[in-house]
């Protein structure tokens, strides 16, 4: 997949100037620049000032994409076979969907939406897989929830308990057909703890999967939605992870390379009928589709759940951050209220990250508006990781209630900046004004600088600004022309820019 990436930027080297750089702006109001973009790279609007070259659809597969390295959770494309049975739902080279009848599955798959009582922001909580994988158990669960609330996690925002794999039985009752909570794990049941959970007055989510089994070889959810949904429903569960294994052969789907809408695929239509279960329950349960960045997800996500995974899983690397970062920052223009790209949970406090690191991961998370899922033994965190996960400036940026949109990468100075992978400069609305976030992808400090006047959400002109730390709530003074700090390797940093 290394490889692939080479290959996109390689023509680089030979290009004409008169034509913008990856990820750069290429047109919008007050833009005189040049309108195209390099080759492989397409000139996409955002909004009415801001256009961006990004990477072009065609160079883009669901599977050279988003290629994982997750050992458990291997993405390779699905293969062969069932193409047939919904090339009716093939779309024109243009990419408009074709109006062709449906037949197969496609037809007759459900097409209700997820709940809108749920989901509008991007969850932020707590997940047991980082910390202890199938190592789990109520008293586990129970103390990541009463971390929660004694650590001010609470307090910040944070709601969700989540239990992942490994908390059921291998077979499903042979009366009921229903999934049985492991009674070694959980002696209450998965009622018992969720009563405990919603006692703290915070939220409890449960994990399945759209295959006959999970990652691990529990039961799986496919052919069984109706009776799961209403089973997690029963038990009080507000959120549902739902994973990609084990998917049977006539459900997979033929790899094709042009920018289709996926929504018809076999891949979506598991997910699709989980949806349905879903709305057909009393209770709003919020949708996270684990479906590892395949079948083109953001295309269609929406539609289905409330956010969707961009890769395969996390670790505690920055290697992983790197890799997420530069996939995420090409599908942002898909990020909305109650839609939002997972780049999976955090690794915040599982080692192997510098503070640094660890600092830009949850930035990172915070302004492409990603569900923040902590993902370790809380009462591990020291003050600084803490300080960290409960920002209040960052946090307030990701659960904006009145703009949905994250932080997109644009163009710092005019002199242009080498394009790098991942982009470095962010910015973004929010309730509060405008924001400028810097990643300094370098392994050494650096300084970097912004041209107020190039930051696209900032009105064209040449009066003072306050930049203001969101890090360290304060301001730093008043500028104008632009702004330069130094910052240290693998660091971010966030401002919000003020009109003086
Ligand atoms: C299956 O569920 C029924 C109804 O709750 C229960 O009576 C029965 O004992 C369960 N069977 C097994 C094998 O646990
Ligand atoms: C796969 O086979 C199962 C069992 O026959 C069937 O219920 C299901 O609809 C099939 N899936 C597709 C996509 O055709
Ligand atoms: C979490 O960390 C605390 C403090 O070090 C420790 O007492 C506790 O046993 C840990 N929990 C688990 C499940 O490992
Ligand atoms: C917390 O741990 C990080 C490493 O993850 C370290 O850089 C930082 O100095 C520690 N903070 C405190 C207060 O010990």
């Amino acid at each position: 997949m290394i490889s692939s990436q080479i290959l996109i930027f390689a023509p680089l080297l030979a290009v004409v100037c008169a034509q913008s750089q990856p990820w750069t702006q290429c047109g919008g109001i007050g833009w005189t620049g040049s309108a195209t973009c390099v080759s492989g790279w397409l000139c996409t609007y955002q909004n009415d000032y801001y256009s961006q070259c990004l990477q072009a659809a065609s160079s883009v597969s669901s599977s050279s994409n988003v290629a994982t390295s997750s050992p458990a959770h291997s993405s390779s494309p699905a293969t062969t076979s069932s193409a047939a049975s919904h090339t009716s739902s093939a779309v024109s080279s243009s990419g408009a969907s074709s109006t062709a009848t449906l037949t197969g599955i496609a037809a007759t798959a459900p097409t209700v939406g997820p709940s809108r009582d749920t989901g509008k922001l991007p969850a932020l909580g707590w997940n047991a897989w980082n910390a202890y994988g199938c190592a789990i158990s109520s008293d586990i669960i129970l103390a990541a929830a009463n971390d929660i609330v004694s650590l001010g996690l609470q307090a910040a925002g944070y709601q969700y308990v989540n239990i992942d794999d490994c908390w059921a039985e291998m077979q499903r009752n042979s009366t009921t057909q229903r999934i049985v909570p492991d009674p070694s794990k959980f002696p209450d049941g998965i009622d018992g703890l969720v009563t405990q959970i919603h006692a703290l007055e915070l939220k409890a989510g449960i994990y399945s999967d759209a295959g006959t089994a999970t990652c691990a070889g529990f039961p799986g959810s496919l052919g069984y939605e109706a009776i799961d949904a209403a089973t997690f429903t029963e038990w009080g569960i507000d959120y549902l992870k739902y994973d990609n294994c084990n998917v049977p052969a006539n459900w997979t789907d033929a790899y094709t390379p042009q920018d289709n809408d996926w929504y018809d695929s076999n891949s979506a239509i598991r997910y699709r009928q989980m949806t349905a279960a879903l709305a057909a329950q009393s209770r709003p349960v919020q949708f996270s589709l684990c479906i590892w960045g395949d079948a083109n997800v953001w295309q269609w996500g929406s539609r289905v759940g409330h956010s969707w995974r961009m890769s395969g899983d996390s670790t505690p690397s920055w290697g992983y951050i790197t890799q997420i970062l530069t996939t995420n920052a090409q599908y942002l223009s898909y990020v909305d209220f109650y839609a939002h790209n997972d780049m999976d949970m955090m690794e915040i406090g599982n080692g192997g990250l510098t503070i640094e690191e660890q600092r830009t991961h949850f930035a990172a998370w915070c302004f492409m508006k990603s569900p923040i899922l902590l993902g370790t033994n809380l009462s591990n965190l020291n003050s600084t990781q803490l300080a960290i996960v409960t920002n209040p400036e960052l946090l307030a940026f990701h659960q904006d209630a009145t703009i949905g949109t994250p932080a997109m990468p644009f163009t710092p100075t005019s002199s242009g900046a080498a394009p790098t992978s991942p982009p470095q400069y962010f910015a973004g609305m929010s309730a509060k004004g405008v924001h400028v976030f810097m990643i300094n992808t370098a392994s050494n400090a650096e300084t970097m600088s912004f041209t107020f006047s190039l930051v696209p959400e900032l009105a064209v002109g040449s009066g003072s600004y306050v930049v203001h730390d969101m890090w360290a709530g304060e301001d730093l003074g008043t500028f104008s022309g632009s702004y330069s700090t130094s910052v240290a390797a693998h660091d971010t940093v966030a401002f919000l820019v003020t009109p003086a």
